[in-house]
């Protein structure tokens, strides 16, 4: 199993693979235009030649990055290949220069062995400006929000830019 960076080719195989897990709520939804339009985020994993993961990283800042939209074919679970992607994500923040992780998960399990830790979603308000706040699920969301790497102090989507020069200096 290896991965690489997602090519637009790949997006129709990203999109099924996120479908496979949205009916139930596991992943959100992601229409194929909106996979197309964003596909620079997207990692995906291969096996043999053919795509059987994909994950991707939304950038908000040095200070924030998410991991999203992460998931292996269930013929293909506990292999590894998880972790693979998670890993390759991780590294991509970190040629970034970000100093924390976050995500929003029904499968705590998973991320605690990689070494993030649940916080309150209200840790990460540029993640309720960004979705929350639009989320039908928003007073009975069910998502362990979990971090790795130092909690920002500031939110890039919520403080106006002179604040935010302020709080970095
Ligand atoms: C979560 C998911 C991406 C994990 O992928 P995977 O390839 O099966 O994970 P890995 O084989 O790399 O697992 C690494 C370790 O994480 C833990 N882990 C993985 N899946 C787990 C699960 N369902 N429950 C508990 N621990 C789990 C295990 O410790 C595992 O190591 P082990 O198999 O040696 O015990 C995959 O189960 C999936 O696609 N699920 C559906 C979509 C989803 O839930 N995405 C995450 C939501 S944001």
């Amino acid at each position: 199993m290896r991965t690489r960076e997602a090519i637009l080719p790949d997006a129709q195989r990203i999109h099924e693979l996120i479908c496979a897990y949205s009916g139930d709520g596991t992943l959100l939804p992601r229409n194929f235009a909106e996979i197309c339009e964003n596909v620079r985020d997207f990692v995906v994993l291969e096996h043999r030649g053919k795509i059987i993961g994909c994950g991707a990283l939304h950038l908000y800042g040095v200070h924030l990055a998410e991991i999203r939209s992460i998931t292996v074919d269930p013929a293909y679970q506990r292999k590894g290949g998880g972790r693979h992607l998670v890993n390759a994500l991780m590294d991509e923040a970190k040629r970034h220069g970000v100093s924390c992780i976050c995500l929003f998960t029904r499968r705590p399990e998973f991320f605690s062995q990689l070494g993030f830790t649940a916080v309150q979603r209200e840790d990460i308000p540029d993640k309720i400006s960004k979705d929350c706040c639009v989320c039908p699920r928003y007073h009975n969301c069910d998502e362990v929000a979990m971090v790795r790497g130092e909690v920002p102090k500031f939110s890039i989507l919520r403080e106006p830019m002179n604040v935010l020069v302020k709080l970095e200096a």
